[in-house]
């Protein structure tokens, strides 16, 4: 096994994109961040230096860090960020796993701009569980602001009045031909007829979940999440932000250049979300070919996008998840069999809450107040320290370890219901004992309204062991559990209006966050507040 020692340097660069430049924040320069391919057993050094004038964290997505949660990353849970002029390094054995994974930054919203790839090959002498493929493209879904990202934020906690959504969607950093000023600048993957590539696709963005695809083609979902899946047909995948994906592409379509493209997945109904209309595209590009169409250039279209489902189709978004299935034989994340006992049985509500809204702000929710992401009604509040380091250092009054195991309140989680309830403010945890069985039902509510939240584990995988529409019943729908070749996942996509039900056995000891990695519900952005 390698060890590789990165220096990174958080720090500014001009970039342009849609005609505007703007410096924002990269690591070593780059935009999108480097990629690091590793292989499953190696260990990574990591020495972050901030050059910005932003507190910074790196955070590695999906990673397990296995007895090594002070290299995890995430501000204030396991680190104090890194303040102006100094460093932290990450050390951490990748082990267990491999597959796609990313990097991104973890603090506010630093991540729009501060995100690479994280990939991890299997061991040397061993092979992919399907035929090796020519190369592989790692494919980074992302956003872009015309406007300094973290000027977004302030400005939409300053005035209560929202958030502006992101400009483009892009495509390793690029929007791709139908966006304004980019035609010249849109991505080519370069393919040789008859040959099969491994596409890695992470959805990056920061606050949509997305459709991929690419026109004439098929794809073969062989991964998600770094583990391995049964092989998957499909003309589209979806990810949620926080999923990763590696599909088999074979070009078997005569010459030419095919577009592939991401646009939004948004099942809240009634539009308290805007999202960005336009497709983000990169070219799929026959080499040799005789009839390049190479009209990039003037902005005309090579041809058709490919399709997918309306922007709202819920159905087909729960086919697609729930087609995934876990190797059997590889026996899932770190080998870890599915539990079949549940030792500890939680019931999280996830949705909408209230709160009052700061004085001097004007809020957008009901009665002219704010309103607020929440777990079973409790809306995090970041602490002053880092959780880690106050159990470690056993400093008292950093957090409380009552987290509720079901709702505060229960009501009609799907029933029609326009009002919200107060929030619980609170840096409230749940503790766990080691080598425990945990069973997680996330019910999305009906309180001012559905949407799909995808909940984020750090630490280690999940199985995704059913879902459905509606709200959960606890004596039916665990009938209809998957509990042979459930899909081991970091993040699950609670479908709108419906439940998602987990399973883990607890591997790995340390201080883990939960959260939405939608991140208008995780970083304190007025009127939405932490989940
Ligand atoms: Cu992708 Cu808490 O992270």
């Amino acid at each position: 096994a390698t060890t590789y020692q990165l220096d990174w340097k958080i720090q500014y660069t001009d970039v342009t994109r849609l005609c505007h430049t703007k410096s924002l924040v990269s690591v070593n320069g780059q935009f999108p961040g480097p990629t690091v391919y590793v292989r499953e057993g190696d260990t990574v050094v990591v020495n972050v230096t901030n050059l910005v004038s932003y507190n910074v964290t790196i955070h590695w997505h999906g990673v397990r860090q296995l007895m090594s949660a002070w290299a995890d990353g995430p501000a204030y849970i396991t680190q104090c960020p890194i303040q102006t002029g100094n460093s932290y390094v990450h050390r951490f054995q990748v082990t267990g796993q491999r597959g796609t994974l990313f990097w991104h930054a973890h603090i506010s919203w630093l991540r729009a701009t501060l995100y690479g790839a994280f990939i991890i090959q299997p061991k040397q002498s061993v092979n992919y569980p399907f035929s090796t493929p020519t190369t592989d493209f790692p494919i980074v879904l992302g956003e872009w602001w015309n406007a300094n990202v973290e000027d977004v934020i302030a400005a939409a906690l300053a005035s209560g009045a929202g958030y502006n959504i992101s400009d483009a969607l892009t495509i390793n950093g690029q929007p791709g031909d139908l966006y304004t000023c980019s035609q010249g600048a849109t991505t080519t993957f370069n393919v040789t007829q008859g040959k099969t590539y491994l596409l890695r696709v992470i959805n990056a963005a920061v606050n949509f979940q997305l459709y991929f695809g690419v026109a004439g083609h098929n794809l073969t979902v062989v991964e998600a999440d770094a583990e391995y899946t049964k092989p998957y047909n499909t003309p589209y995948i979806v990810l949620a932000p926080g999923q990763t994906t590696n599909v088999l592409l074979t070009a078997n379509q005569t010459m030419g250049q095919y577009y592939m493209a991401a646009s939004v997945f948004s099942p809240a109904p009634t539009g308290p979300v805007p999202f960005p209309q336009t497709a983000t595209t990169a070219i799929l590009n026959y080499v040799n070919s005789t009839s390049n169409a190479s009209s990039n250039t003037n902005g005309t279209a090579l041809g058709a996008l490919p399709t997918f489902p309306a922007y709202n189709d819920v159905q087909a978004v729960g086919t697609f998840f729930q087609a995934l299935r876990s190797q059997s034989y590889s026996k899932g994340y770190y080998y870890m069999d599915v539990p079949q006992v549940v030792d500890e049985d939680l019931f999280f509500t996830v949705g909408y809450s209230l709160q009052p809204c700061p004085a001097g702000s004007q809020c957008q929710g009901p009665l002219g107040q704010r309103i607020s992401a929440s777990i079973n009604n409790v809306s995090f509040v970041e602490p002053s320290i880092s959780l880690l380091q106050a159990y470690y250092n056993q400093i008292n009054n950093v957090y409380q370890a009552d987290f509720p195991n079901e709702p505060l309140i229960e009501f009609d989680y799907t029933g029609t219901y326009a009002g919200g309830f107060q929030t619980v403010l609170g840096t409230r945890v749940k503790v766990l004992e080691f080598n425990e069985t945990v069973q997680i039902v996330f019910q999305d509510t009906s309180l001012l309204f559905f949407e799909s939240h995808p909940i984020h584990l750090h630490g280690q995988n999940f199985y995704v062991v059913g879902s459905g529409l509606g709200s959960y019943n606890a004596s039916s729908d665990p009938l209809s559990f998957n509990l042979n070749d459930p899909p081991s996942r970091n993040t699950v996509s609670v479908p709108s209006g419906g439940w998602a039900a987990v399973r883990f056995r607890t591997t790995n000891p340390g201080v883990w966050y939960m959260h939405c990695h939608i991140d208008l519900h995780n970083h304190g952005v007025c009127p939405w507040r932490s989940l």
